[in-house]
């Protein structure tokens, strides 16, 4: 761990959008100390869907994510601050909800796999692939 400061995306997912949590979550994220340096509502298309995930191209539950990703509009937000990548993921809990302790997001959020409010990237490489996919330089603060 380092004090340098790195750049995460995260994704509230249609779900949080439809439950009206998105500032909630938002403001656990701010809370804790992250810094907000953009943000966007868009509708994912099903090509923009496949960039996201494409590791997970041809996997059992592929068609359930893009159905589900694509269902409605989201919220895209980066994320800075030292460790911001581990932070949110620690933050968020386990990808399962049933695994997720209480005080973490999808433990107090949410109950099932397929909808588990929020999506942050799982290392260096990956953060700057996706934020790639979201926004240009100048959409950043
Ligand atoms: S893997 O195979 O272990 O790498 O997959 P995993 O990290 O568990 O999940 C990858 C992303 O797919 C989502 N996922 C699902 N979505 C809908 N339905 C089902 N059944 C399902 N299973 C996994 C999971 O939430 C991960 O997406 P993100 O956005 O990263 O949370």
């Amino acid at each position: 761990m380092s004090n340098i400061s790195e750049n995460t995306l995260v994704l509230l997912k249609p779900d949080t959008v439809l439950r009206k949590l998105c500032g909630e979550i938002l403001s656990r994220f701010e809370r804790k100390g992250l810094t907000l340096t953009a943000l966007k509502m868009l509708k994912l298309t099903p090509e923009m869907a496949a960039e996201h995930y494409r590791e997970h191209i041809g996997k059992p539950f592929y068609p359930d994510l893009v159905e589900f990703i694509t269902s409605g509009p989201i919220v895209a937000l980066v994320l800075t601050g030292p460790n911001a990548i581990k932070t949110v993921r620690t933050m968020m809990g386990p990808t399962n909800p049933v695994d997720a302790p209480p005080g973490t997001i999808r433990g107090d959020y949410a109950t099932v796999m397929s909808n588990n409010i929020v999506h942050g990237s799982d290392s260096l490489t990956s953060a700057q692939r996706e934020i790639a996919i979201y926004f240009t330089d100048q959409e950043m603060f």
